[in-house]
């Protein structure tokens, strides 16, 4: 584009989003743009490339991957909206090719575009269940920031001024192992909703053994159990469902993000016919005009098979960048205090907040791309693709040395701030 055609961008988003979001990009940027991109590699419009492990867990198969792209141009040539009075063959096929990696229990399923979207219908099914209307959630939880969704967020910021009409919930301490059982006492809980790997926290995994005893005291009690692995399930921790995997028998499993191929939005709440009951009797309980639409199940239906076989392969990678991380934080001992993560999900905690921030910006300017926690100001969030080539993870390595050094020198420099909140969600961002 020729400066007198090229929009202005940041201009845009200055005066018509938010200034802090403007300058937020600018930074990441330097003032470039992002016009393009093909797996872990993105362009930006002053022609440098970056590796990005970021885009808030959207990008499993990295961008562009090649069979989903095939099948959205097919779809789209051949029928891109549904008419919704008539069945549509690429929605059903994506259901059953769904419903075939989630165990024979959970049957039945729910379509949506954003995460959010499937935290919704699993709450209203489970007060519309069992008649009950409070929810247990885990401290730290982010399930997003639509009102229902919110209200098992736990998160002060993001719940500032609406606590008044967010829905009855109590968050349980991660490690109190007894809270389901005490909490199930008063016959009001409807569901307990976790996440396996609480990403925005902090990339945090739940003790297995906690999570499978709540989940019986739940099940005790006639409560559903509700695994949102919108982030981290699709085998970006391991398993297609964390949740089934491990055992827990979950009513049900919600997937994101990643679902749509990375090309496309889509999300699914999955789940048991006795969990999803009341939409069984009456599926116009709860719709939403482009929920299933045959796009994104044509991204969906391409991406599964794709998953299956780079599984193995992001299992190794993993590892190595499991490996890698916590060698490269041992030689810094000062900024680092923890690396937290597990297969593609992994989170480095900061002594300090201010330190995250500049290895944000570091990172970018050295050639890779992260994205923030959006409950942890201290953890930055590094999200491999599947399809990292090894010259791309060598350079990300690199990227990552260098931008430690550099917020070494400025942490070096500068006297520790009054950092409170330190736990309060960063500006901005997508998720
Ligand atoms: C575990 C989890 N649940 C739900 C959501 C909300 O998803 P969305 O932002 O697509 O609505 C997110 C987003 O980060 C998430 O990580």
């Amino acid at each position: 584009m020729s400066p007198a055609t090229e929009p202005d961008v940041y201009g845009i988003l200055r005066r018509h989003v938010s200034p802090g979001l403007a300058l937020g990009y600018k930074m990441v940027g330097h003032g470039a743009y992002e016009v393009a991109a093909n797996g872990a590699t993105v362009r930006l419009s002053d022609g440098r490339e970056l590796i990005d492990f970021g885009s808030y867990a959207v990008t499993l198969l990295g961008h562009r991957c090649g069979p989903v792209v095939d099948a959205v141009a097919a779809q789209l040539a051949a029928m891109p909206t549904g008419t919704r009075a008539l069945a549509n063959p690429t929605v059903a096929v994506f259901i059953e090719e769904l419903l075939s990696r989630c165990g024979a229990e959970l049957e039945r399923v729910w379509l949506g575009s954003d995460g959010a979207d499937a935290v919704e219908v699993a709450l209203k099914l489970a007060r519309r269940g069992t008649g009950r209307p409070r929810i247990l959630a885990v401290e730290g939880a982010f399930h997003g920031k639509t009102l229902g969704a919110l209200s098992v967020t736990d998160s002060t910021s993001f719940r500032a001024g609406l606590d008044g009409v967010l829905g009855p919930v109590t968050h349980l301490r991660r490690d109190d192992a007894g809270a389901v059982a005490r909490e199930v006492r008063a016959g009001d809980v409807a569901a307990l909703i976790v996440e396996p790997v609480q990403g925005e926290a902090g990339v945090r995994p739940l003790d297995a053994g906690v999570v499978r005893q709540w989940g019986a005291d739940a099940r005790a009690a006639a409560a559903f159990l509700i695994s949102d692995e919108i982030q981290a399930g699709l085998r970006r921790c391991g398993p297609f469902s964390m949740a089934v995997d491990a055992g827990w028998a979950p009513d049900a499993v919600l997937f994101g993000k990643a679902l749509g191929g990375g090309v496309l939005p889509l999300s699914a709440a999955v789940g048991t016919s006795d969990f999803f009951a009341p939409l069984v009797g009456d599926p116009t309980w709860h719709t939403a005009t482009f929920g299933g639409h045959p796009l994104s199940c044509a991204a969906g239906r391409a991406s599964l098979p794709v998953i299956d076989r780079l599984a193995e392969r992001a299992d190794e990678l993993g590892a190595r960048f499991g490996r890698e991380l916590r060698d490269l934080a041992r030689g810094y001992p000062a900024l680092v205090r923890e690396v937290r993560g597990q297969g593609l999900l992994w989170g480095v905690d900061f002594a300090r907040p201010a330190m995250a921030g500049s290895m944000l910006v570091e990172l970018a300017d050295a050639g890779l791309l992260v994205s923030p926690c959006l409950s942890s100001r201290r953890t930055i969030r590094l999200l491999p693709p599947m399809v990292t080539t090894p010259a791309e993870l060598e350079r990300a390595m690199e990227a990552f040395r260098t931008a430690l050094a550099a917020t070494g020198r400025i942490a070096a420099e500068e006297p520790a701030a009054d950092e409170t909140a330190a736990d309060e969600p960063v500006a901005g961002g997508p998720a």
